[in-house]
């Protein structure tokens, strides 16, 4: 599949390497297209691996990873604009780290209503990006959260986390329901302290 990885940090590398081991074909976004984190990423990964601007990336793309700094979103999204998003499943996987206060919505609502021809899922924002992309790295069941308004969107998102390794894949329901698993990072961030590493995640138990 065509897939565009908006972000160049550390998630931005992590999910864009781990779908091209998975044969897809990918494209890391950036403000500028050259970033030298993406170049660099590129040059790693080796053949096959391309480098755009966000709107570049995110054009012949059929799904689009928003990976970029929670607070920029929006600016990053409004810079791909609503037609190339149109009636794209758009992952957003981004943590509005400056959002206490701003007001009762998700960051993911905030892009499905900026944005309403995208089909927007939120998902993978509670956990590490090293165990996002490989959650074997922890031993036992644990589980990834999802929300999104589109059913056959989050069907896809959740074929594209089992090829990462999830079995646990929790449908929440609508995007609304992201308030929850954004809300949630005040709590992962005490746990990350607490515990002395970011690589742990939620195990249900019934
Ligand atoms: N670290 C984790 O394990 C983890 C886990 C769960 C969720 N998250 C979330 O995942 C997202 C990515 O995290 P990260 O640490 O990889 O990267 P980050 O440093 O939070 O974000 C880097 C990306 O944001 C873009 N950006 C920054 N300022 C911008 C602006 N003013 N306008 C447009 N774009 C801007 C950058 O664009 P350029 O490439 O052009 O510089 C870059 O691509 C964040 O929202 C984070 O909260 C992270």
């Amino acid at each position: 599949m065509k897939i565009a990885v908006l972000g160049t940090g550390m998630v931005g590398e992590a999910i864009a390497s781990r779908l091209m081991g998975l044969g897809h074909e990918v494209t890391m976004g950036s403000r500028t297209g050259n970033n030298p984190r993406a170049l660099a990423w590129a040059a790693r990964t080796g053949g096959g691996a391309r480098t755009a601007t966000f709107g570049e990336a995110a054009a012949p793309s059929e799904l689009v990873f928003n990976c970029t700094k929670g607070s920029s979103s929006l600016e990053a999204l409004r810079a791909v604009g609503a037609e190339r998003l149109e009636g794209k499943i758009l992952v957003d996987v981004a943590n509005d780290m400056s959002a206490a206060g701003k007001g009762p919505l998700s960051l993911a609502e905030e892009i499905q209503e900026a944005f309403p021809g995208a089909r927007v899922v939120k998902t993978l924002n509670t956990i590490n990006c090293g165990v996002m992309v490989d959650p074997s790295r922890l031993s036992g069941a644990h589980a990834v959260f999802m929300s999104g308004n589109d059913r056959e969107a989050k069907g896809r998102v959740g074929e594209l986390l089992r090829s990462f390794g999830w079995r646990e894949v929790i449908d929440l329901g609508d995007i609304a329901t992201a308030r929850a698993t954004e809300a949630y990072l005040r709590l992962w961030l005490s746990l990350s302290r607490a515990l002395g590493t970011v690589q742990f995640n939620i195990a249900l138990v019934r």
